[in-house]
């Protein structure tokens, strides 16, 4: 989760629990005192630091997140593989060019981040086509998630989309591909997952594992500043929304006064310093959305706002890492027994069913 949301400590903290722990890469050099003149050393530094932190921090698996839409892509994404990261994941656009990155090192998986089965099967030929490389798996992202969507506004609410819907199009998709090259291709749900119980219904469906942000922002290792967290706290069902972004998607996020002034046209348009998304036409929008996320995550709100997912407002509280993670295996293990209750009646129970705990 990016601007500056989700680092080491966040992505080391999760891998130290078992799961993968993200970086995310988006701006992440931005408070770099040579940024202005020096943007892509600036965030290849940074980003070369950071991962180094989460490995001394963690044995655990650690991935990054690099956006296509950055004008800087193909460096942060050379520079994670120099340091040998275990997963690069890869959206905002279509990561046609991702294995043209990898420097004969053979560790590194590469993850792409879809939003349909047509993109899926777009990325996995183009691959295999140019690469002979074969998606280590794809992350599939429905229209619940935060931060910017890869959907049209107007189908955001339809049914059509929905993540549900989404998954079982993107294992189809992948299905061919994995039998013809024998190497199974694992499909990660995200987007609006909360519970144990989500985790478990998106298992059922055919998904190998999920991605979850918003609820790992409330926690106490998330590297955003406690006035960011406070603001998924104190949220309201209705205070999240979608805005347009600059960047040309749309996006979720929680409504403040700073979004408010964007949408009353009080914001006028600015210098843009570095021209940090291909797609942001900077001359013409109202504010500069590196900076605003940047500011939301040090906690000033008044020159920002938080992108989050629509289950955001459910938030109650700051917890750790490990006790998310260990709340989230509980529920997920209640899911399993009251399915075997549902199901199989005591006399029927199948022995593979059986979980004890
Ligand atoms: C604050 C925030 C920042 C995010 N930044 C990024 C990002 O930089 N790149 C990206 O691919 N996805 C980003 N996302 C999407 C998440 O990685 C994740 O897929 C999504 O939020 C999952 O939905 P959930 O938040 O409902 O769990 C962001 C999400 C949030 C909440």
């Amino acid at each position: 989760m990016g601007v500056r949301i989700s680092l080491s400590e966040l992505a080391s903290a999760v891998a130290n629990e078992g799961g993968i722990g993200v970086i995310a890469t988006a701006g992440i050099g931005i408070l770099e005192k040579d940024i202005s003149t020096n943007w892509i050393e600036a965030n290849n530094r940074v980003l070369r630091n950071e991962i180094r932190k989460a490995k001394k921090l963690s044995r655990g698996i650690i991935g990054v997140n690099v956006m296509v839409a950055l004008s800087n892509y193909a460096d942060l994404a050379k520079t994670a593989i120099e340091e040998n990261i275990d997963i690069v994941f890869s959206g905002a656009g279509l990561p046609l060019h991702l294995p043209q990155y990898l420097n004969g090192n053979t560790h590194t998986k590469l993850v792409p981040i879809v939003s349909s089965g047509r993109a899926a099967k777009i990325i996995a030929k183009n691959w295999i086509d140019k690469y002979n490389y074969i998606p280590d798996a794809i992350v599939v992202e429905g229209p619940l998630a935060g931060g910017h969507l890869g959907f049209k506004i107007e189908n955001i609410e339809n049914p059509e989309y929905k993540l549900e819907k989404l998954l079982s199009e993107v294992i189809e998709a992948m299905k061919p591909f994995a039998e013809k090259y024998n190497k199974p291709i694992p499909v990660i749900a995200a987007g609006g997952i909360y519970t144990g119980i989500d985790i478990y219904k998106f298992l059922e469906l055919g998904a190998s594992g999920v991605q979850m942000g918003t609820r790992f922002v409330v926690t106490n290792e998330c590297d955003a500043s406690i006035k960011f967290k406070q603001t998924y706290i104190d949220s309201e069902k209705e205070d999240i929304i979608i805005i347009k972004s600059p960047v040309g998607m749309p996006g979720r996020a929680i409504n403040n006064c700073f979004l408010e002034e964007v949408y009353n046209g009080k914001k006028k348009p600015f210098k843009c310093p570095y021209h940090c998304i291909i797609t942001c036409d900077y001359k013409t929008t109202p504010y500069c959305i590196a900076f605003a996320l940047t500011n939301a995550s040090k906690g000033n709100l008044e020159h920002g706002f938080a992108f989050a997912g629509k289950n955001a407002y459910r938030t109650k509280g700051l917890t750790s890492v490990k006790h998310l993670i260990n709340s989230l295996l509980e529920e997920y293990k209640q899911a399993i027994r009251i399915r075997q209750i549902v199901f199989y009646p005591m006399f029927q129970r199948p022995n593979e069913l059986y979980v004890t705990g």
